[in-house]
């Protein structure tokens, strides 16, 4: 990638101490942010949407990867697969709205058929008039192209490559890291709601950016000065646990108006640690937060390299928690994270800004406040790496 030279790699892949940062080419570019796509966020596990997107079974939605068209589908059974949303034939966009599909997935141009499984049920016509079947025309080899996905605290993730290391080898160190929270199992036991759960925001910046804004602690004194009076900087450490990972902690969460009543939390949290919360920026593009009483994944939708869609889904513990005896509750959880999250626009924005600065030329990490955050750079450059070797 010629606007990323292998002199910039190699200096953010320094020691803390002497490393420079990305440089500006790597979020205001054009073409970089295609290379993103192609060699960053393909080549990982990364999160497209919520299962709560699919609300029935046969429910498909389109979705833009990043200027690549995919197709999310609810089958039957209730599984969710995502498929390349291209017909077979002649490459038409194959669904353009969401919606639920009664019988079929039928191409709008010839009306060729596919199931909710992906494969190709009818081709009418295609031998000439009322002859829906072709010598030599196999329907097996032309169903729906198929993406590795998995499905994790509801967010969708895909790896188009199709060969990072398995979903259940991405995702283990954070299940081990937050079973010592949850217990085991604790988080495959939390629920989406209709109320208090979804806020969506669109920010004018590379994905990046909020990814290394979210895993440091660094700015939380001047950024949120409410979460800095019950949360300040010496009640927080960093995270950096395995390859795909980096955030912070901290030792005293206590945002939940305890006036709005008392949402049920993970059986097995330590008594000890009830205020302990942790924010892990999982890369590529999740950032997932841990409290006692609820858990919450943010997906980055990059849109351009200057603008990033961040949908949140907030999950209660249990299901009764989703039910609406707890609806005020999900709502002031939802209300304070909000206000946490829109006290980060401005800096992720003006930091974008910043990146048409020749003034600026990746910057530098502080050896101890930026751990974190030049984690997930020298990650970003080792996937450049891997794309020039
Ligand atoms: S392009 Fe879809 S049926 Fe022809
Ligand atoms: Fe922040």
């Amino acid at each position: 990638m010629s606007k990323i030279s292998q002199q910039t790699i190699d200096a953010v892949l320094q020691p803390i101490g002497s490393a420079k940062g990305l440089p500006n080419a790597a979020y205001v570019d054009d073409q970089v942010f295609l290379h993103d796509r192609d060699a960053v966020l393909s080549a990982s596990w990364a999160g497209i949407a919520f299962g709560s997107e699919l609300p029935e079974p046969g429910y498909a939605k389109p979705l833009n990867f990043m200027g690549l068209p995919l197709l999310a589908v609810r089958d039957k059974s209730g599984e969710i697969n995502v498929f390349h949303n291209v017909c077979s034939h002649r490459g038409m966009l194959l669904v353009a709205e969401e919606q639920p599909i009664k019988t079929v997935i039928r191409c709008r141009y010839h009306s060729w058929a596919y199931d909710l499984d992906g494969a190709l049920r009818a081709t009418p016509h295609i031998g000439g008039a009322d002859k829906h079947e072709c010598a030599g025309f196999n329907r097996d080899g032309h169903g729906l192209k198929l993406v590795r996905s998995a499905l994790w605290m509801d967010v969708i993730f895909v790896n188009l490559s199709g060969d990072a290391p398995s979903f259940d080898e991405f995702i283990a160190p954070v299940v081990q890291r937050w079973e010592a929270f949850s217990g085991a199992g604790g988080l495959q036991e939390v629920y989406p709601s209709d109320t208090g759960s979804r806020l969506e925001l669109t920010v004018a910046s590379n994905w990046k950016l909020p990814v290394e804004n979210y895993c440091e602690a660094y700015h939380v004194p001047w950024v949120h000065p409410g979460l800095s009076e019950y949360s300040p900087l010496d009640q927080h450490y960093n995270i950096v646990d395995g390859d795909d990972m980096s955030g912070q902690g901290t030792l005293n969460y206590t945002p939940t108006n305890a006036a709005e009543g008392v949402l049920p939390a993970f059986a097995a949290w330590p008594a000890d640690k009830i205020k302990h919360a942790e924010y892990i920026a999982l890369y590529p593009n999740v950032l997932l937060g841990i409290q006692a009483d609820h858990a919450y994944a943010i997906l980055l939708v990059p849109q351009a390299a200057d603008r990033t869609l961040e949908k949140l889904q907030i999950c209660y513990v249990g299901e009764k928690s989703a039910g609406p005896e707890y609806r005020e509750c999900r709502e002031a959880v939802l209300a304070a994270w909000k206000g946490v999250f829109v006290e980060d626009v401005f800096a992720v924005e003006a930091m974008q800004l910043g990146r048409q600065s020749p003034g600026f030329q990746g910057g530098v990490f502080t050896p101890i406040m930026d751990v974190p955050t030049h984690h997930f750079h020298a990650w970003v450059a080792r996937k450049y790496q891997a794309a020039i070797d």
